[in-house]
């Protein structure tokens, strides 16, 4: 008789419990267990249900292991390369976690695809045979060393790794495949732990490596337990929204490489294209007079890039002034107003505010204050900023403008754009001696900030 027991996980930490809690002792979430079925007959998959024990790792003193550097798989793709850190490391375990329609597929599709001589094996769980041709068609390109299976059952899957030996597996999704040796269903906590510990464990034995695909819940983070980003080596996060054609691809863990990398891409009708040069599509071609609009010379990751600011402050018709923002920190701007309520003495508390980043990015240096604070300034004076200048510099509570980490980037991009003036936050400039081709202006408070640009 098969005997069955059920466990309650929870599912942000992976912890169990043998009775449901409302509260998880480990990770202290409210309402995260559910109930998983497990078979105690079957094997699990920790006690030898794989095939790739090649040969078995022996204890060594640590000055005996070889540290020459990683072989990379250059990937044809300059931001994902960077992101991972300079290529994709010989049985390294990634997983690229984004919100559904927002491109994964696409990305690794088409990278995958422009990878001629490298042997992969594309492993659907989601779409058919058919739907990923006519996807490999818009992308257009041809690639003969691609090969597609749709399989959810892992023991399948590694029965076709076996036979076709790739030298790169992709799983699109990890949320999808499911193991014989957990009970429960594909996507449930037990099954993404099993299926991805399996997975990480061919990974390293074949030194092969294989790239996860993962969905996002709704609170943003990628679904599964914790554990999964625990379990694998770089965590690569795919964002952007849906109505505009940029996307970013962050690394939010990688232990090949640094997390301050940054991809951006622009979905166009036959795939994605790499933009490297952020700055000239993230400007607005011609905003001269319009008020509203400022530019900040902001950094994302380790990238400069200049982009645009717009603001529209109007006369609230409600007792209670609304107060918007895409793209930028809600409360972070309420702080801005404040200040900005306090220093210029606008009386914000009769005004609706609206802030919106160009381009629909997210971005989070907060060099942007300087800039933000500028444009809310502009509309509501109905004064525009001049066209060639732009600005960086965080804001303090009281109004000073405090330095900002790699200003000559800064400087030097906002230069490179053909700016003709740039404020900066003063001694912020330490060390910099660049001779640059571009009137720079330091400033101390926002009060100094505002003389500038308004007069
Ligand atoms: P997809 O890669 O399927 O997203 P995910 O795997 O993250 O769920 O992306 C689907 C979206 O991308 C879809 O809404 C259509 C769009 N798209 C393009 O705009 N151009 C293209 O060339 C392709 C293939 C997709
Ligand atoms: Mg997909």
């Amino acid at each position: 008789m098969v005997k069955t027991k059920s466990v309650y996980v929870c599912s942000n930490c992976g912890n169990d419990s043998s009775k449901w809690l409302g509260k998880c002792p480990v990770c202290g979430e409210w309402n995260t267990y559910v109930e998983e079925i497990i078979n105690k007959d079957k094997p699990s998959a920790k006690s030898g249900l794989h095939v790739f024990d090649t040969d078995k790792a022996k204890p060594l003193p640590l000055e005996d292991v070889q540290t020459s550097e990683e072989p990379r798989i250059d990937l044809r793709d300059g931001e994902l390369n960077r992101v991972l850190g300079g290529g994709l490391v010989a049985g390294s375990l990634v997983l690229i976690g984004g919100e559904p329609g927002i491109g994964k597929s696409t990305l690794i599709l088409q990278t995958v695809l422009g990878l001629n001589e490298i042997k992969t094996l594309y492993i659907s769980g989601e779409e058919s045979a058919r739907q990923l041709k006519l996807r490999a068609d818009r992308i257009d390109s041809d690639s003969r060393n691609c090969f597609i299976v749709c399989e959810t059952n892992l023991e399948q899957i590694f029965v076709h790794i076996r036979n076709l030996n790739p030298e790169l597996v992709i799983i699109d999704s990890i949320q999808t495949i499911f193991t014989d040796v957990a009970e429960s269903s594909p996507g449930s906590i037990s099954q993404v732990r099993e299926c991805s510990a399996a997975i990480l464990k061919f990974a390293k034995e074949t030194n092969t490596p294989v790239v996860l695909i993962g969905h996002i819940n709704k609170e943003g983070s990628i679904a599964g337990p914790k554990v999964l980003e625990h379990i694998v080596d770089t965590v690569l996060q795919f964002e952007g929204d849906q109505h505009y054609m940029y996307r970013i691809l962050r690394s939010i863990k990688n232990r090949f490489g640094s997390t301050a990398e940054l991809g951006i891409y622009e979905m166009r009708q036959n795939g994605l294209r790499e933009v490297s040069n952020p700055s000239e599509l993230l400007l607005t071609q011609n905003h001269e007079g319009l008020s509203g609009a400022s530019i900040s010379a902001a950094i994302e990751g380790i990238r400069p890039f200049l982009i645009e600011t717009q603001a529209l402050v109007s006369t609230a018709a409600y007792g209670t002034p609304q107060r918007s923002s895409t793209g930028f920190d809600l409360r972070r701007m309420n702080m801005l107003l404040a200040v900005l309520e306090k220093r210029a003495g606008f009386k914000l508390i009769q005004k609706d505010v609206f802030l919106n980043i160009a381009g629909g990015l997210k971005v989070n240096d907060p060099g942007m204050d300087l800039s933000v604070i500028s444009a809310v300034l502009s509309s509501s004076l109905d004064i525009s900023v001049e066209k060639h200048v732009c600005m960086a510099g965080e804001v303090g509570l009281s109004g000073e403008i405090r330095p900002v980490n790699r200003i000559e980037q800064r400087i030097l991009e906002a230069e490179k754009l053909g700016f003709s003036k740039i404020l900066v936050p003063q001694n912020n400039l330490k060390g910099f001696t660049s001779k640059v081709n571009i009137e720079i202006i330091q400033v101390r408070k926002v009060e100094e900030a505002f003389r500038q640009l308004f007069g």
